[in-house]
């Protein structure tokens, strides 16, 4: 090691031109134990930017440190001011306002506006969004025959992300995402289309005609006319549900970082169309550790059946045989707040459809969970998946619809956090850095001088 690397060198670095220099007392001292170099890291909002571990160095040709974080499970990717969770404390916060009086009495429409511009609207601001939204719901006939191409039994997940994807054609403008108006149109389309698109979904798992959009209801009534009208001239929704529906579409508006938020603002760092990012984004909801988990609860509510199985299913859950869906959050370790109001939503759902049997074994198996030293020593508690599938069950959907109901609402979530992200100066196309563990240089060997293929 050169003698320079092993002198011990004060290095003092600035976290960013834009900020403040720290306090001093806010800072990290490192010592590294290679060359006996000291340096100080200045800390802001709790955090150390991995960047500066660069100027960790055994010499001059060396890289620099990198940090290791495969899940992201302690790096902040992004200054964000949209949501805030206090997962210890079961906390959920849009724009500062707690989710249980968003929950109580604010709308998706409303919620929606608060994420995107930060503030809740004006009466006035508010009765121009929703007429802005409305009057975007409708898609091009060519939309609808794109969809009516997809297999009769394809996954309604499988037929909106296509869709929305495919919306980026219809849009080409939507390219401009340098351009604040611009965005903020693409913004209103996606955010008034999701849910027609996701209506035509579902209809074409049915079988049935798809029926357009009546901008005379409200966003969750069109929603539930786009679902299940037939002939009559206008679909009447029972306020109770369409009252549901708003609150779930509340709940589910947005979580901060996880991964189809994170995926939204990593496929938009290309400068791709907000169609094409949120199409990605959606496909990461999809999966079955994400918003395809409510999916999963209620197939595993299901085959457990009855409560007296259900002690010995959380049995198989204990020995690792599988996860118990529904259950468990990266960063609540404490009770979701979600599916405390999610439950006290089933209730005014059950009152109007009936009550799910499949509700009892839901409650005995969280019971058992909650007493249970696995799921107590992991903080498993249940989370926003637990019960939503059974309200979505008893408003008479197909489990497989269910991830396209977390996805509507989501679309505000996303939509915000992709205009964030472009908006920041601070932020660059996203491309983590890997520790290669592969082959070091090797000749290539033409085929022939391979040998024999040597079975396994
Ligand atoms: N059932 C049984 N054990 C679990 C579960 C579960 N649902 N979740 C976590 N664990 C155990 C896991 O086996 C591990 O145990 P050990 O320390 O003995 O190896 C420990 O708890 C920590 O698990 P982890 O995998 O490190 O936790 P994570 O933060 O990576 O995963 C999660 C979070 C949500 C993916 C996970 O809890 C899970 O798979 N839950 C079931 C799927 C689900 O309900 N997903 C919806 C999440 S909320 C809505 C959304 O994001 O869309």
């Amino acid at each position: 090691m050169a003698g320079a690397a092993r002198a011990r060198t004060l290095t003092r670095i600035r976290a960013s031109e834009h900020e403040e220099a720290p306090m001093a007392t806010d800072t990290l001292s490192v010592t590294d134990n290679r060359t006996g170099s000291e340096y100080e890291v200045p800390i802001v909002d709790g955090s150390i930017r991995a960047t500066e571990l660069r100027r960790i160095k055994v010499d001059e040709d060396d890289f620099g440190l990198m940090s290791y974080d495969p899940a992201f499970l302690n790096t902040a990717s992004c200054r964000s001011a949209i949501t805030f969770i206090d997962g210890d404390a079961g906390i959920l916060r849009y724009r500062g306002y707690p989710i249980e009086q968003l929950a109580e009495e604010s709308t998706y429409l409303e919620t929606a506006y608060l994420l995107l511009f930060g503030e809740l609207p004006t009466s006035g601001q508010l009765a121009e969004w929703a007429d802005e939204i409305t009057h975007h719901t409708f898609v091009h006939e060519s939309m609808k025959r794109l969809m009516e191409a997809f297999r009769y039994d394809a996954h309604p997940m499988g037929m909106l992300v296509s869709s929305v994807a495919a919306l980026s054609t219809f849009y080409p403008e939507a390219a401009q995402v340098g351009d604040p108006e611009n965005r903020l149109l693409q913004a209103k389309r996606l955010i008034a289309k999701v849910p027609t698109l996701a209506a035509w979904a579902y209809r074409h798992s049915r079988g049935l005609p798809y029926v357009y959009p009546d901008n005379d209801l409200s966003f969750t009534a069109n929603f539930l006319s786009m679902l299940f009208r037939m002939a009559e001239p206008r679909y009447a929704a029972d306020p109770a549900l369409e009252r549901a529906l708003e609150v779930l579409f509340v709940l589910h508006a947005d979580h901060e970082q996880n991964c189809s938020a994170s995926a939204m603002r990593s496929i938009g760092s290309s400068r791709v169309d907000p169609y094409s990012a949120l199409a990605g984004a959606a496909a990461a909801l999809y999966g079955p550790l994400h918003g395809g988990a409510n999916e999963a609860v209620l197939r595993m509510l299901a085959e457990i059946g009855d409560v007296r199985r259900v002690p010995a299913y959380v049995e198989r859950v204990k020995e690792g045989d599988f996860r118990l869906m529904g259950f468990g959050h990266r960063v609540y370790k404490n009770y979701d707040p979600r599916a405390r109001i999610i439950k006290e939503t089933a209730d005014a759902v059950f009152a109007v459809t009936g009550r799910s049997p499949l509700l009892d074994v839901a409650l005995e198996l969280e019971r058992i969970a909650l007493e249970d030293e696995y799921f107590v020593s992991r903080k498993l508690y249940p989370n926003v998946d637990f019960y939503s599938g059974l309200i979505y069950e008893a408003l008479g959907l197909p489990t497989a619809m269910f991830p396209v109901l977390f996805a509507i609402p989501r679309t505000a979530g996303w939509l915000a956090q992709w205009l964030e992200g472009v908006d920041d100066p601070e932020q660059k196309i996203a491309r983590p850095r890997q520790v290669y563990v592969g082959e070091d240089e090797r000749d290539y060997t033409p085929v022939r001088d391979r040998g024999a293929l040597v079975p396994a």
